[in-house]
């Protein structure tokens, strides 16, 4: 396999990051199959139009994970992003950490956590959190390993509908 190279998102990386995007949510939360609701928010969500704001929104920090010249997973954090549960007055959001699944289980996502990580501690983050729903236990898993900490549970909406997530947070 060639190596893995990581760099910023620019706004050409767009469509791609659409692509996957829709891929990697669809995968992850469409468990049951695909109902009006997931569908909504995949397309809503990561339409070429939408990152292309999300790539251009000052504060947002991109990470892209590719081989070659194809991306095969992202980090995106939001700084300056606060959470009712967390004091830390300089705390960034990792927003979203995906990475196509035949890349799973290799260190990647390990890496391109890190790699946010990094950047948001150089742009002035000490802590940076993340919440993960209920029934994703690979996600569930992998944050206390990096060294996240269980914050405890919330309720995350989307499209009208409401489902458990755990938040987790980590002193940068
Ligand atoms: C959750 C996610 C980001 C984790 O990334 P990942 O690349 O699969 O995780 P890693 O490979 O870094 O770590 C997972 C396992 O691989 C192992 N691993 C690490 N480096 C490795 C290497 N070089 N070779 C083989 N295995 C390795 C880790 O030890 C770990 O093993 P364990 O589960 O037995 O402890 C990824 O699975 C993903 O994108 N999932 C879909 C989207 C998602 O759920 N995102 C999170 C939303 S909150």
């Amino acid at each position: 396999m060639q190596p893995i190279t990581l760099r910023k998102a620019l706004p050409q990386d767009a469509l791609c990051l659409a692509a996957l995007g829709i891929q990697v949510f669809l995968d992850t939360y469409a468990t049951e199959g695909i109902r009006d609701a997931i569908a909504q928010e995949a397309l809503e969500s990561f339409s070429p139009e939408r990152l292309s704001k999300v790539i251009a929104r000052p504060g947002t920090l991109i990470t892209l994970a590719e081989i070659g010249d194809h991306l095969i997973g992202f980090a995106q954090v939001a700084m300056n992003s606060n959470h009712e549960r967390i004091t830390s007055p300089r705390a960034g959001e990792l927003q979203r950490l995906y990475l196509q699944e035949r890349f799973t289980g290799q260190g990647i996502g390990c890496r391109l956590l890190e790699a946010a990580e990094q950047q948001a501690r150089l742009d002035g983050a000490s802590l940076l959190w993340a919440t993960v729903w209920a029934g994703n236990d690979r996600a569930l898993a992998f944050y206390p390993r990096q060294g996240y900490e269980h914050f405890g549970s919330q309720p995350y909406t989307f499209q009208d509908e409401t489902h458990e997530n755990q938040l987790f947070g980590k002193f940068l």
